[in-house]
């Protein structure tokens, strides 16, 4: 955030002391001190300890309402704000609108509510917060914050320049793929599929399935079969609309053969049953195994306490499934009376980022979990990861739901983050051109924009490095067929590739 204006302080305190009869001139005072400590400092810092706040304290400093937001809102609404700024609201954003939204929440759609765990008071602040510093801004001055990462970068192992390959897709990427001839595919949430060619020409491919692109729904994630040379098969994961109720939705799966800048014969090869109504916890990575098998991460889509522990049903579960959608006979569960048969593990939150080792072949995969808990795990057939039975996260109203974090049968997470930093693609450094990256597992933060590399030895997490701070909301990270490491960053949209100097 930007240092706060005199201006920006005196409509804070105006809008405290309107709406909040408890604010003596004192409190004025001392809000206007915070205010000069909080311009020193910003709030975005994910430095920021997770000091909860008190609800019962009456007097909630400046200071305090931008650690507020940073803990309960910034994870999912930037730690900018930025997806209040130029927001076309659905819900208003008058004072008792924003009110009521905060109290009430869309859990179906991913907004908790927060009505029963901040207090009215904090809930009106954090508000007024919310209105004082959007006001005026435009997404265009966000983007001037960014850090500038034009120079060499250097991290603890190796220096790297950055290559911008589009700064120009529309909208959020979500996943990225590089075809055998070097030019990257890349899905654009809202339902339109790129092409960024060698030459960085933008292309719009046709002919993709109509995606639901609400929520966290919308075109995910995209692959190309082993055989593509021959074959020409894209595979996409998106949110579906249930054919028979426009409310409900689901994790889909299209196969598809690339001919120009066309997809045709498009089918539909995986489809998560039963559809529901909620637009989050899609999961929707996928990802070919050495052996040619596909492997589709489904979430909870935010039933935690109904799916991912039976095996009646595909939601928070990685599958299994051959590249034309039929299921392998060996399948953990394939001759398990009343289990859907695709499924390869179970008791999986929100699953966005798969990777194989690049040694032993095993499948790795990393989820969200809700407040604290994203976890990194090693899968295997049959495996049962817990959630949400045990977890080290709480939920995001700060209420707990589990004590537990270790139970016989279930699996221990390879890493485990608390904080949150909410990872989505991850991928293993492979190949000979990042030194002492090689074989180290790369995970994109949505929360703290920016590149998290886990050190690895073998299966065991050895050291950390965090990697272009603030750049914007990781969305994926991938290993090029080229042997470059990709990355797709929100706001503006962008491919860039990461080069080592040599
Ligand atoms: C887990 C992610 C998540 C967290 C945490 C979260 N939100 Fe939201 N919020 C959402 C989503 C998703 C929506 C959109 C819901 C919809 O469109 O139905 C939303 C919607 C809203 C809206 C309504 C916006 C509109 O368009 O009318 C407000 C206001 C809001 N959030 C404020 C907050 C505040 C303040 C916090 C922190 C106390 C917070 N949110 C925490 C995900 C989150």
């Amino acid at each position: 955030m930007g240092p706060i204006t005199s201006n920006q302080f005196s409509k804070i305190a105006f809008n405290l002391r309107y709406t909040n009869k408890w604010l003596t001139t004192t409190k004025i005072v001392m809000l206007f001190f915070s205010a000069i400590l909080v311009s020193c400092n910003n709030s975005g810092d994910p430095g920021l300890t997770e000091e909860e706040i008190d609800p019962g304290n009456e007097i909630i400093e400046l200071e305090d309402i931008a650690l507020s937001y940073s803990n309960h809102c910034g994870g999912c609404h930037g730690q900018d704000l930025g997806s209040f700024v130029e927001r076309e609201w659905s819900y208003g954003n008058s004072m008792e609108e924003i009110i009521e939204s905060i109290m009430e929440g869309y859990e179906n759609n991913g907004m908790p509510a927060y009505g029963s765990t901040l207090s009215t008071q904090e809930i009106e602040v954090l508000t007024n917060y919310i209105l004082t510093e959007i006001d005026g801004k435009t997404k265009e001055m966000l983007e001037e914050d960014n850090p500038d990462l034009s120079g060499l970068i250097s991290s603890d192992d190796l220096s790297f320049r950055l290559e911008t390959m589009t700064d120009e897709i529309p909208g959020i990427p979500w996943g990225i793929e590089q075809l055998p001839n070097g030019d990257i595919l890349v899905t654009e949430r809202g339902g339109r599929l790129f092409l960024v060619r060698n030459d960085k020409q933008l292309i719009e491919i046709t002919g993709v399935p109509n995606v639901a692109s609400q929520g966290q729904g919308g075109l995910l994630d995209v692959l190309i079969h082993p055989n593509f040379e021959n074959n020409s098969l894209v595979y996409l994961s998106y949110s579906r609309v249930n054919p028979n109720n426009s409310s409900e939705h689901t994790t889909s799966v299209a196969r598809a053969r690339l001919e120009g800048n066309n997809l045709v014969e498009v089918e539909n090869i995986f489809t998560a049953l039963p559809y529901l109504n909620s637009t989050r916890h899609y999961g929707s990575r996928l990802l070919f195994d050495r052996d040619g098998y596909l492997y589709v991460s489904v979430g909870d889509r935010g039933y935690r306490d109904v799916y991912p522990q039976e095996l009646d049903n595909y939601i928070g579960k990685v599958h299994r499934i051959h590249d034309d959608g039929q299921i392998p006979t060996d399948n953990p569960f394939y001759n398990t009376s009343g289990a859907v048969n695709s499924i390869f593990t179970y008791g999986i939150r929100n699953p966005q980022g798969m990777s194989l080792h690049p040694e032993t072949g095993t499948l790795w995969e990393g989820e969200h979990g809700p407040r604290g808990g994203d976890e990194i795990n090693i899968l295997e057939a049959g495996n049962n990861n817990g959630w949400p039975v045990i977890s080290y996260g709480i939920n995001y109203d700060g209420t707990t739901f589990t004590d537990l974090t270790e139970m016989a049968g279930m699996e221990q997470p390879v890493y485990y983050w608390t904080p949150s930093i909410a990872p989505c693609g991850m991928t293993f450094v492979s190949g000979d051109f990042y030194g002492n990256w090689k074989n180290d597992l790369f995970v994109s933060s949505l929360k703290f924009e920016y590149l998290h590399r886990l050190k690895m030895n073998g299966n065991e997490v050895v050291g950390h490095e965090t990697l272009l701070d603030g750049i914007g909301r990781v969305r994926d990270v991938q290993m090029g067929k080229d042997g470059y490491l990709y990355i797709a960053v929100e706001g503006p949209g962008r491919l860039i590739r990461l080069i080592p100097e040599q």
